[in-house]
């Protein structure tokens, strides 16, 4: 591992790109290798074990492609799983989605009314919660979670402004309106993209997407560490991307289009355990 490597982001199976998205927002020049665990998604309603014994093999998969950084972006794995991550990753630096989203979440509360949204799996864990309650310091702090568990597959199936989505959306989002919410963290890989639409149920909100905050924490962590990419200052149009799935899914371009934001390359089928 040098500062060459690539940085190794993976994700339950696509939507992790929207965190590879802001990744090569604020770290342009870094090469990267994604791994979409396309087979067995989603692992929002999967239990602790089976999450913990996939994202080991994830893991596993990126450090054999001697990567400077693992990036788990998906909330569910970073919830229950990052110490089985960092156990397997021993003195590679690891970034989980909890930490800066809370962190990001608790500099945003004026009121101290914080939101959080999530899978089963994420919310049930109370990850958010806890993380937020231990960094506190000193102000007054209420946390509100809600599970989302239809925000994926509506986001998967294109419907990202519909009518059944808004519908669901308001379903899903009214108790926050009730308590008061001016924070609200986007705990999934998924939800950002529906940022428009709970803007309009929830306005003057502020909605949190933690892959922004890990992608600017990891570039503060690496430049700390000396592992930022030599050529850093060189702006390149199109970061290199080495893209990995466990399964191909039919509508694959479709998505990787909406998620990251421009074309990739047929990805290379792997094989994780
Ligand atoms: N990537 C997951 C997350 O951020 C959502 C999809 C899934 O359930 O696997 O929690």
């Amino acid at each position: 591992m040098n500062i060459n490597s690539p940085i190794g982001i993976f994700d339950s199976g696509l939507g992790g790109l929207s965190v590879l998205r802001q990744f090569i927002r604020f770290l342009p020049n870094e090469n990267y290798v994604y791994l979409g665990d396309t087979a067995r998604v989603p692992y929002g309603n999967k239990s602790k074990d089976i999450i913990q014994r996939y994202a080991i093999e994830c893991a596993n998969f990126l450090i054999q492609k001697d990567v400077k950084m693992i990036v788990i972006a998906c909330n569910t794995v970073s919830s229950l799983a990052i110490e089985s991550v960092i156990e397997s990753a021993k003195s590679i630096p690891v970034v989980g989605m909890i930490k800066p989203g809370s962190h990001a979440a608790l500099r945003s509360t004026k009121n101290g009314k914080i939101g959080i949204i999530g899978t089963r799996a994420t919310i049930s864990s109370k990850a958010y919660k806890l993380e937020i309650e231990a960094l506190n310091q000193n102000k007054s702090i209420e946390v509100n979670s809600q599970p989302c568990p239809l925000f994926v597959p509506l986001v998967e199936e294109g419907l990202l402004n519909s009518e059944a989505t808004r519908q669901i959306a308001y379903n899903y989002l009214q108790s926050f309106k009730d308590c008061d919410i001016d924070t609200l963290i986007l705990g999934c890989t998924h939800y950002p993209l529906l940022a428009n639409i709970i803007h309009d149920i929830l306005p003057g909100v502020n909605l949190i997407d933690s892959g922004e905050h890990a992608a600017v924490n990891s570039l503060r962590l690496l430049a700390e560490r000396n592992l930022l990419k030599d050529d850093s200052n060189i702006f390149v149009e199109q970061p290199k991307i080495d893209f990995f799935v466990t399964d191909l899914p039919q509508n694959f371009h479709k998505q990787a289009i909406s998620f990251l934001g421009f074309e990739v390359e047929k990805p290379e089928l792997v094989e994780l355990g």
